[in-house]
């Protein structure tokens, strides 16, 4: 068996299309949705991000504003600017950029941003709100993990068997707990899991988020079973791979995900997606 792609740039295409449309639904009620970026440094990686988070929100008729400050900025400084940006109606979402420098908290510069306009989704809040099943905003990897399977007609998720490598708290855990919301049988496995073939190969549906190559191979997966890569890495000729070996695991999965063209792509888009989410509340 070949799997089939999940292809995340058409499906982010999607995406955006339906944020696009639902800008247009407040903007005709006079609400501009507006998001808020910040980023106190100059990591190379981070502008490249945040450069894109702004065009992709404006190509969708989203406002997007971008301040930068030093990587020397005091975090009380920082502190008072997001405060200022919690009580201004303008503004929908608040984004902080990550990694901050090294003098900040960055747990305590994440919870200053008031939880309605969190939507990175970051907040203890919204992973309390997820992990009891309220609403709040969901972070914007595992969310479009979640609408990649649901592309591919996987709802309800009741009588299959998911396996999460990986349990970081922006990934992992959270995919954990939307798989779980639709029923499946989770697993989260990682780095120090025993014998991590013998699970993943009992999986329907394997999510691997580790951040190094070749964590999930042909071997360990059963045939049929879907793939999702969260992974970010380069291989040895500097070319962008994910956790999975693609090659291997293609000729025994149903459904892959690529990388680049997968959950990247994706990610962005669901960003977007809590940001139209953030101001329709705001408007309700
Ligand atoms: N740095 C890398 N990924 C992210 C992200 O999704 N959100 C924020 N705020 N910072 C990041």
């Amino acid at each position: 068996m070949t799997a089939q792609l999940i292809d995340g740039n058409a499906l982010a295409a999607t995406v955006r299309a339906e944020v696009a449309h639902r800008v247009q639904a407040l903007q005709a009620r006079d609400v501009q949705p507006h998001l808020s970026i910040i980023l106190v440094g100059d990591n190379p990686a981070s502008q490249v991000y945040v450069r894109s988070k702004v065009a992709d929100s404006q190509q969708t008729g989203l406002s997007a504003t971008l301040e930068r400050y030093p990587a020397e900025l005091p975090q009380a400084e920082l502190l008072a600017r997001i405060a200022a940006l919690n009580a201004d109606p303008a503004v929908h979402g608040i984004l902080v950029q990550l990694p901050l420098p090294p003098h900040m908290d960055a747990h305590a510069v994440i919870e200053a941003i008031a939880p309605a306009k969190d939507v990175d989704g970051f907040h203890v809040a919204s992973a309390g709100a997820l992990m009891v099943g309220q609403p709040g905003f969901r972070p914007c990897t595992p969310y479009g993990c979640m609408r990649m399977l649901q592309s591919i007609g996987l709802h309800d998720l009741r009588g299959r068997h998911a396996v999460v490598i990986g349990r970081s708290n922006i990934v992992g855990k959270p995919m954990a707990m939307m798989l779980l919301a639709q029923n499946a049988t989770v697993t989260v496995c990682h780095s120090g899991t025993s014998d991590l073939a013998a699970l993943t190969r009992q999986a329907d549906i394997v999510v691997a988020a580790v951040g190094k190559r070749n964590v999930l191979t042909a071997d360990m997966v059963k045939p049929g079973a879907v793939v999702i890569d969260v992974g970010m890495n380069r291989d040895d000729a500097g070319k962008l791979c994910g956790d999975v070996d693609f090659a291997g695991v293609r000729q025994v999965a149903s459904w892959i995900t690529p990388v680049p063209g997968g959950v990247g792509p994706m990610t962005r888009a669901m960003l977007l997606v809590n940001t139209i989410e953030a101001a329709e509340r705001a408007a309700a």
